[in-house]
């Protein structure tokens, strides 16, 4: 691995770049980190709880990172124990219960994490203190007013830059009453910010979505005895305290998707990948993939902390093109980066369509995905709501940015397992956010990384 310069906002410029060429053989097996959403949710929901809770395997990227300085910004006393590449991070949280947080000393600094900036928008809103929470510059650009907008509406006092839709976000008191709300996009940051507020809220707060989301807060807010209520992708909640739980946090399928698509593109290749989370609100890519030709098998099915797990196996295989749209986008949001990748490598036409969300993701990551592919001869073509990918040429090997996106810059360096002179990624430390070890575990499965 070279790093060929230094500097860029930390934590996600430790390595600049990194050269990945194409190996004749993939093997081995892969653990990946923690979950990101649910270690969020176990951190978050835990620190509200009464009670002192234990997660174990919590994600050890840079986002769930940011997601406890700002709980402990908030009097909350959390041992963080960061974890490493071989473990997974460790957190005791003792929970100060619903409405145990304290005024914040400085502005909470969410990084480059999204699900921290929204989810703690439902956790600050109408509360008897002031809090402000901002982030780095993709977050300052990012939509918050889909937050903004109904928390206003609870009765929560907000001010944010951009007549209320970008951060930095004051949050100064109110009191929260329990609304109706009607998301445009089933997105599962909302509706987990406006359940975590209905924690608080007077009456039933109800959050109607057009289809089924990541559903990782309602499991734990039920486990942890709040009265949520599930009907199809509709949720509702009514105030209540939480119990802390301690939670063993399932494997990240949104890491694991890298692996996946590496093991199926390349034509020499079996990678086991342990320990992953399958809940069926996030496993829209093992059911495309399959769906394309993949061979990827699931074995030693169990269940971990109300999710379900299993160890996935994915070995070379001929793919065709499919259409990805509709009700399983929000099941594979994070994945269309590398899905991408496996439809360039695909017989055939992929379209990707109903994702216009990509485009306020970290980056803009339907222009990201199509820029670095045109540059390396790759068929593609830029749609308003995805793109369109006409599979089957070679990847030609080229330098290619991340634009500072983790899920980029990783799915760059799949296709570079399989490209023609290998990829040469900027911004490579970008994974961090999400995989701090993901160059080291390509290493390990291809001895590939320069
Ligand atoms: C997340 C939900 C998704 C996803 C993000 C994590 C979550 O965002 O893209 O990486 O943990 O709730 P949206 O809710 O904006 O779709």
């Amino acid at each position: 691995m070279s790093s060929t310069s230094s500097g860029g906002s930390p934590p996600a410029n430790t390595v600049k770049a990194v050269s990945v060429s194409s190996p004749a053989r993939l093997r081995g097996e892969i653990t990946p980190p923690g979950d990101k959403s649910i270690s969020h949710r176990a951190a978050i929901l835990n620190a509200v709880a009464n009670g002192v809770a234990r997660v174990t395997n919590y994600s050890t990227g840079a986002d769930c990172a940011s997601t406890v300085e700002v709980l402990r910004g908030l009097g909350v006393d959390i041992d963080h124990r960061p974890g490493s590449a071989n473990r997974g991070g460790e957190l005791t949280i003792c929970g100060v219960g619903m409405n145990g947080l304290t005024e914040p000393s400085d502005v909470l600094d969410a990084g480059n994490s999204g699900t921290t900036a929204r989810l703690m928008s439902g956790i600050l809103a109408g509360r008897d203190f002031q809090a402000i929470i901002t982030g780095d510059a993709s977050i300052r650009s990012r939509p918050m007013g889909r937050v903004i907008d109904p928390l206003v509406e609870m009765g929560a006092n907000i001010l944010a830059r951009d007549g209320g839709r970008l951060a930095p976000i004051v949050f100064n008191g109110g009191s929260l009453k329990g609304i109706e709300y009607r998301q445009a996009v089933a997105s599962a940051q909302v509706k987990s910010c406006l359940l975590f507020a209905g924690l608080r809220a007077e009456g039933e707060t109800i959050i109607r979505s057009p289809a089924i989301s990541r559903d990782h807060s309602e499991r734990m807010l039920a486990a942890m005895g709040a009265p949520v209520r599930t009907d199809g992708p509709d949720v509702s909640i009514t105030a209540s305290e939480l119990s802390a739980v301690d939670i063993e946090v399932p494997g990240d399928i949104s890491s694991a998707a890298f692996w996946l698509v590496a093991g199926v593109i390349h034509p020499d290749a079996e990678v086991a990948i342990r320990n992953v989370g399958l809940n069926p609100t996030r496993a829209g890519v093992l059911t495309v993939l399959r769906e394309m030709g993949a061979d990827i098998e699931t074995v030693n099915e169990r269940e971990v902390a109300g999710e379900p797990v299993g160890d996935l196996i994915a070995r070379s295989s001929a793919l065709h093109g499919v259409e990805i749209r509709g009700e399983i986008i929000p099941l594979l949001i994070d994945e269309i980066p590398v899905l991408a990748v496996a439809a360039a490598l695909a017989d055939g036409e992929t379209v990707i369509a109903d994702s216009e969300e990509l485009r306020v993701k970290e980056t803009d990551r339907i222009a990201a995905t199509v820029e670095w592919m045109k540059a390396a001869g790759v068929d593609v073509e830029d749609r308003p709501d995805g793109m369109v990918i006409r599979g089957g040429r070679a990847i030609r090997g080229v330098t290619a940015r991340s634009h500072d996106d983790h899920r980029i810059a990783m799915a760059i360096a799949v296709a570079g397992l399989v490209a023609e002179g290998g990829m040469r990624i900027e911004e490579a430390g970008a994974a961090d956010i999400s995989y701090p070890s993901f160059w080291r575990d390509l290493s390990t499965i291809s001895g590939a990384v320069a």
